[in-house]
Formats: C-alpha cells, sequence, structure tokens
C-alpha cells in the first residue's frame, strides 16, 4: 500500500517545546501509525526561497519543508487565510475583509506547496490535505499531474453559502474543494453547508446522495470525520506530568484553591472576553467563592500581525486588570492570564489539575482541548467540563455543562455548578464522556479518512 502523503500550512516536530494545535496532534497520530510524509511550510522566510523541499527524518517520520517568499507570505498568512477565510469561517463578517491582491498570493503559496509535493516524486501516492490555508492546492496537484486519490480535510467550521457569499471568489473556493476526491468535516452542520454552496455554485443536481456531491460531472466524496483523542496515551501523560516541575509549581501556586482553567489560542472566536466577563458575574454573585477559586487562563499569541487579535489582546488585558483591581487581596489573585506557551504534556498536567475547565468559544471546528481535559482527568475524583454548544465536540460530549458562550450569566451560573458538583455526578458524566471518546478516538478519525480516500479512486 502506498504510504500517505500529508500536506498542511505549518508543520510539527515530535519534540516541539510549544504545544501543538489540534490539527499538528491528528496529523502526528496518522503518520505514527501509517508511516509517511509531511510537506508544509519550514517556518522560514526567504526572497527567494528554493522551490524544492528540504527532506528530513524525525521519530520515523519523513518531513518535506520549503522555505516561504517574504514577499508573498504577509498576503497569504495575515490576509487572506485570517483576514478573510477564518472570519468567514467562524460567522464574524465585521471582522472580515477582503483584497484581491491578497487571494493572488494565496494561490501563489498553495500553488508553491504543491509543487514541493510533486517534487518528491511520488504521483500516485494518496495525498491528504489540511485545512483552510491550502484550499486551492487540491487544483494544483491536479494540475501538475498527481494521479493518486487527494482528500481534504477542513478543521475549523464551514460557513452556510449566506455567509461564505461575502466572500467575493467564494465561487471559485467551492469549485476548489470539488477538486479533490474526498472532503471531510467534523461535523454534520458543516457538511449541511457545504452542500449549500454546492448547490449555490453547481445547482440543486449536483446534490445527489449522503457520500458525495456531483460537481461538474466530477463525483466528490464528502463525510463527517470528527477529530478524536488517544484517550490511554493522553491519561498516561497527564498522570505522569504530575511530577513535572512546571505542573507542581502551578499546584503549589494554589495554596488549596479550586483551580478554574482555560486553554486556548488567543482568538476571538474562543469566547474570552466573554468567559472573564463570565467569571467576573461568578465572582460579584457568589461572595463564598472569594478567596476560594482561582481562574488561570492560558491564552499564548497567536497571528500578530491581524488587527483583530492585536484589539482581543487588548481587551483581554483590560478584562483580567479590572477584575483583579476589584477582587483581588493580598494573598488572592482571582485571575491570572498567561500568554505564555507550554509543551503539549505540561498542558495535559494541568489539565488533570483542573477542578473545571471552562472551554465556551463563541465558535470552534472541534476544540480539542475539551476532549483533552476529559481524558486528562482522574476517573475516581474528576474535573467538571463547562462547553459551549458552539464547539464542534458538544455534540459528542453532550455530558459536559454546555452553554450558550454569549450568555454571559448563564456560563457564570454554570461555572458555579461545575465548582459545586458533587463527586458522583462528576464521576457519572465523566465516565459517560469518556465512554464516547474511547468510541471515536484520533485512530478512528485517520483510519476512516483514509480509508474512505482510498477507495474513493478505486
Ligand atoms: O485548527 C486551526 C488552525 O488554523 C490550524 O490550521 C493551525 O495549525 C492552528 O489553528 C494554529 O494557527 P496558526 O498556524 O495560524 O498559528
Amino acid at each position: 500500500m502506498n504510504p500517505l502523503i500529508i500536506v498542511s500550512h505549518r508543520v510539527s516536530r515530535p519534540q516541539s517545546s510549544t504545544a501543538p494545535g489540534g490539527l499538528a496532534v491528528g496529523v502526528l497520530a496518522a503518520l505514527r501509525q501509517c508511516g509517511g510524509t509531511w510537506v508544509g511550510w519550514s517556518g522560514t522566510l526567504a526572497d527567494e526561497p528554493a522551490s524544492s523541499p528540504q527532506v528530513s527524518e524525525d521519530e520515523g517520520i519523513r518531513y518535506a519543508t520549503v522555505d516561504l517568499p517574504h514577499s508573498d507570505f504577509d498576503a497569504y498568512y495575515s490576509g487572506f487565510c485570517n483576514g478573510s477565510l477564518w472570519p468567514l469561517c467562524h460567522y464574524f463578517p465585521e471582522r472580515f475583509r477582503y483584497d484581491a491582491t491578497e487571494y493572488v498570493a494565496y494561490q501563489a503559496i498553495n500553488r508553491r506547496i504543491a509543487s514541493a509535493v510533486v517534487s518528491l516524486g511520488s504521483v500516485s501516492h494518496p495525498i491528504w490535505v489540511h485545512d483552510y490555508q491550502l484550499v486551492a492546492a487540491g487544483r494544483y496537484l491536479r494540475a501538475e499531474g498527481m494521479n493518486g486519490p487527494i482528500g481534504f480535510f477542513l478543521h475549523i467550521p464551514f460557513p452556510h453559502v449566506e455567509m461564505l457569499r461575502i466572500l467575493p471568489v467564494y465561487a471559485e473556493l467551492v469549485r476548489d474543494l470539488c477538486q479533490y476526491d474526498l472532503v471531510g468535516f467534523q461535523t454534520e452542520q458543516d457538511l449541511e453547508a457545504f452542500r449549500s454552496a454546492v448547490r449555490d455554485v453547481f445547482g440543486e443536481e449536483a446534490i445527489r446522495a449522503a457520500t458525495h456531491v456531483v460537481a461538474d460531472g466530477r463525483k466528490v466524496g464528502v463525510g463527517v470525520f470528527p477529530i478524536g483523542v488517544d484517550v490511554d496515551a493522553i491519561a498516561a501523560q497527564a498522570a505522569e506530568a504530575q511530577s513535572d516541575d512546571q505542573v507542581q509549581r502551578l499546584v503549589a501556586g494554589l495554596l488549596g484553591r479550586k483551580l478554574l482553567l482555560g486553554v486556548d489560542r488567543l482568538d476571538y472566536s474562543k469566547g474570552l472576553v466573554e468567559r472573564f466577563t463570565a467569571y467576573r458575574h461568578l465572582l460579584e454573585s457568589s461572595p463564598e467563592h472569594l478567596g476560594n477559586i482561582t481562574y488561570i487562563q492560558i491564552a499564548p499569541l497567536s497571528r500578530v500581525n491581524v488587527a483583530a487579535y492585536a484589539e482581543i489582546r487588548d481587551a483581554l488585558e483590560k478584562a483580567a486588570g479590572h477584575t483583579n483591581g476589584q477582587y483581588a487581596d493580598t494573598d488572592w489573585t482571582p485571575v491570572r492570564y498567561l500568554n505564555k506557551d507550554f509543551p503539549h504534556h505540561v498542558l495535559l498536567g494541568f489539565l488533570r489539575c483542573a477542578n473545571v475547565c471552562a472551554v465556551t468559544p463563541v465558535r470552534d471546528g472541534m476544540n480539542l482541548v475539551a476532549k483533552e481535559f476529559v481524558a486528562a482527568q482522574d476517573p475516581e475524583n474528576p474535573g467538571a467540563l463547562v462547553l459551549s454548544n458552539m464547539a464542534g465536540a458538544a455534540h459528542e460530549l453532550t455530558d459536559a455543562l454546555l452553554v450558550n458562550p454569549y450568555d454571559e450569566r448563564a456560563v457564570a451560573a454554570a461555572l458555579r455548578e461545575a465548582l459545586e458538583l458533587p463527586l458522583a455526578d462528576r464521576r457519572a458524566r465523566h465516565a459517560k464522556m469518556l465512554a464516547v471518546l474511547r468510541r471515536n478516538t484520533i485512530r478512528h478519525w485517520h483510519e476512516s479518512f483514509v480509508a474512505t480516500l482510498r477507495s474513493s479512486s478505486q
């Protein structure tokens, strides 16, 4: 069987010192099991980058990475990817902006990454492209003669056509997605939204079956493949990390107080401002908790050149300062807000210590932190999960305390309920959520996608 070629904007090494996102966790798991090559950006910009990739190997995984050109990068990454597509896919039309030259840069980078794949010479190997940064790569791969099955998985939400059509080139984007043999989504809602876009671009006759659409006579497989986690590996790493120095420092710093924890990349889609307000409502309305809980929010900076991210950073600094100014005491800081990143195993160790984990994005494709929190708990004395009903994970983790993240007083009430949840209730909820995670593991995610992809071209 031909080994897999995985393509994504960033690649992640197994021993990276920063925490990998959901995409990297999933791809690493797939490549560890099936072997293969991971193609993407080297992390370096150059004035005239070489077109052929640098190939290396790390823990049995082959990496083929390319430098990207200075001239196009900002327009591609901060522009079309994170100024146009990201806000649109997360239903933030007010943060959406469009510049045709940025779309040209997006095409140029997609073509460059596709050429790096082609230069590996494995023309009939299955290729699995990941996420919104590389939608157009499939078209270039086909044009350059790759003739194996080519699949695409979208890690973030897909917007309904009524939102998508704000993008002037939306039809071209949908046509590009229809160049793949298989297009996978996190939830049924995302797939349904994709169908709305295919219907708009190709007409009602394109929607023929649950498993595929027909675009300009091409059969394009579609499916829902919710990304999961490796429950046993996470449980073991989280338990082992209890002896890690950083985890012990966190625990010592709590001085016996309950821990409310949030772990999110700093992004407006994560609902952090709303969460900070909810926490303030909790302190206002529950004097019995004053001095008895510490909220630690870990939020490493991201996409710092995009204006919307600078704005959200300012808003959070203000909100944390406001809450601490109002409620802190000489021996208590209610919110500890950190822009620092931690290695993945340390974060798992933190998650295991949390009495309550707040995962309240206003929109999220899946959110693996929610799943990792559940897997990291001690089943004898598990913490409670407060989860946004706007995260893909809410479709599976129905035994979390589900909230609408915009309803800040309801989130405050859920946080209070979570802090006070009796042990029997926590155990029962945790056991049910763990059973769900065991049914849909990370292994199931990549195996089912790759099996469907391989069969799509037979
Ligand atoms: O999961 C969405 C995603 O954009 C991934 O594609 C990406 O690796 C991660 O978030 C982090 O984003 P960025 O690469 O922009 O820092």
